[in-house]
Parts: C-alpha cells; structure tokens; sequence
C-alpha cells in the first residue's frame, strides 16, 4: 500500500483526509506535533502516528528514509487571522520557515510529491465574485501572507527541484465525517458553525460579529464547504500528482455563499432549537464575502461535492456534537 506523510494528520482536516485515504486503500502516517491537534482522535483512526515537530530535520529523515512515502501532505499551521495580526512571528516561522525545513529535507531524501493546504484569505478583499484562482492576490492580514509566501516557494521549488505540488485554497471548512467518529473540535473554538452548534446546545446567546456590511442582511457571506469534499479533493490531486501531472493550484468551495444569519437559521432548522442573537462589532480582518469559482478543480480534477447543500453539512455536524462533546 502506498505510504503518504500527513503532517498534522490530527487536526480537524488532516484526520479527515486520513480517514479518506484510508478508505481509498492508501496507507497514511501521522506526523503532528499535537499542539493543536487532538491525540483521541488521532488514536480513533488506527494509522501509525509519529509525534514531532516539521522543524526537527533528523526525526524527519529517518520517516522519509524509514517510509519512502510517495508523497507528503502538509496541514500544519498556525491558522487564526487575528491572532496573527497581534503575533506575526509565529506565523512567519510556523507557517514558512518551518515549511521551508520540511521541504528541504523532503528534496534532501528525493520525496517529490506535495499536496500544501493554503487559504482563500490569500485573496483578500476581492472584488469580483466568485473568485477564481487567477484573481489577484492581496491578502489583508499576517495568516494569508504565511500561505501565499510558501504558495511562491513551491512555485520557484517545482522550476527548480521538481519538487510537484498541490495547492489547495480552503473557503470554509465545516461538517464532519458522516461516521460522527471524527469531527470538528478546536480549543478554543473559533468558527462560526460549531459555536452556532454550541450556543443552540447549551440555550446560551450567539455574538455576530458586524451587521453593517454590504451585503443583503448585513452580516458576513462565506462558502462554506464539507470537510469530506476536502479531503476528497486531496486524494483526486494526490492521484493526478503520482500519474505524473504538473503542479497545480485551486480553490476547494461550493460557490455558494451564505451569510452569519443564514447560518443561524440553518442550525435552528437542523437542530430544532433557537439561538439568540447577539449583534456585536465587526471583528478585525473579516472580508465581507468570500465566495469561491470552483470550475478549475471541477474541470482538471473531476471533484465534485457530496454535500452542497448547507443544510446537510450543518446535520453531519451537528451529529458529531451530538454524540461526541
Ligand atoms: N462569526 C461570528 N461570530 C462568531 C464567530 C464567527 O459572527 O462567534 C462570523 C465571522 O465574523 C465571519 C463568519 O462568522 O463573518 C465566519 O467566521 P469563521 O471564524 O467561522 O471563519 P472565517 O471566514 O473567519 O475563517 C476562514 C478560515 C480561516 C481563513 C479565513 C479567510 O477558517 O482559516 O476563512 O478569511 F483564514
């Protein structure tokens, strides 16, 4: 079976790639350090796991040189747009230098292939909509700038040491596998579709973060897409880089948007409570819409969604909260 590294394979969208390459017949190998990655699930998808850090070039050898994996996935990041406003440093070694080490020593034990998970803040205020992968790239906060450098490295890395790559840009990523084994659980918990999950839960008031934005209802509009899609996407891309197809970037969403209110409404839909609604001010760093064209992985990759419809992501969700926290 084939072997692929997948750094920070217990996080929220690396355990689901897992799980999907496993169910493809691949035989995946966590690498994560588990500063935010979650060892109980990790455990749950029964694949060997090494703990350590991208930054340690030895332990990373002897993976490469004891596995000769066929190619290596990367979603180990620091990933808070406001925290990397207040904290850049840590994003700019976390995200790149920390990036540049792993992909030396993959050139260094000749491991060529590479699926890099990047984000739709590369865009920044987009004005054109949806956006598509050619639109310009400006992003407006240290997170973005973190994944666009590295989108360039391996622009320079592929010209230079054939190193291949994958680039996937993440609109929202939401749901959890339809097993409710494996799902969304970040500390603290950030996102909006979970924390709807939970203020429905619990009775408590849900804040929306700026009501005055140009959009029909005034609050934020994003695509929000399932974390099973994702991870489809990167078996569709792993499978076009080891039949020798060329470098590649795109966009992983639904091309729908919906807004912070739609997505209440959803969750009270789908879980059969209210939410109370708790108007406060814009949070910094928010664009008002960012909705993705999602032609190019369509047409080159042939990916399609299982879940387009907002409804059924939020149901798959809200049966992982149900039975896991
Ligand atoms: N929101 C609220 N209340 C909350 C949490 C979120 O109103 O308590 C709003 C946000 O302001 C935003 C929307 O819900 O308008 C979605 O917010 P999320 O935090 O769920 O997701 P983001 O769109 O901010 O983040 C996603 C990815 C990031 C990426 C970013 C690009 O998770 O990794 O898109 O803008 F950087």
């Amino acid at each position: 079976m084939k072997k692929i590294v997948i750094i920070g394979g217990a996080g929220y969208i690396g355990s689901h790639v897992v799980m999907g390459l496993k169910r493809s017949g691949y035989n995946p190998i966590i690498f994560d350090d588990f500063s935010t990655g979650n060892r109980a699930i990790a455990d749950r998808l029964g694949v060997e796991i090494i703990k350590g850090s991208i930054s340690n070039s030895d332990l990373l050898k002897d993976v490469f040189t004891k596995h000769k994996p066929v190619a290596v996935m990367h979603f180990a990041a620091c990933a808070l747009v406001g925290e990397s406003v207040e904290n850049p440093a840590k994003y700019y070694q976390n995200n790149v230098s920390a990036t540049l080490n792993l992909l030396s020593t993959m050139i260094d034990c000749n491991v060529k292939k590479f699926i890099f998970s990047s984000t739709a803040a590369v865009y920044g205020l987009a004005k054109t909509f949806p956006i598509k992968e050619d639109s310009s790239t400006n992003p407006i906060n240290p997170y973005g700038w973190s994944k666009l450098i590295v989108e360039q490295i391996l622009k320079d890395y592929d010209k230079a040491y054939e190193l291949r790559s994958i680039v996937f840009r993440y609109f929202n990523a939401a749901g959890a596998d339809k097993s409710a084994e494996i799902g969304e659980m970040h500390d603290p918990e950030t996102h909006l579709i979970p924390l709807v999950i939970t203020a429905a839960a619990k009775g408590t008031p849900m804040k929306i973060f700026g009501s005055d934005y140009d959009t029909p209802d005034g609050t934020c509009i994003r695509d929000y897409v399932h974390v099973s899609d994702i991870a489809r996407a990167h078996i569709l891309g792993l499978e076009a880089l080891l039949l020798g197809g060329e470098a590649g970037i795109y966009n992983i969403g639904n091309g729908d948007g919906y807004s912070v209110l739609e997505v209440l409404n959803t969750v009270e839909e789908v879980t059969g409570s209210k939410v109370e609604r708790d108007f406060q001010p814009r949070r910094e760093g928010d664009p008002a819409r960012l909705v993705a064209s999602a032609e190019r992985i369509k047409t080159e990759l042939g990916w399609s969604p299982d879940y387009p419809a907002l409804k059924e992501i939020i149901q798959t969700a809200w049966d992982w909260h149900r039975q896991n926290l």
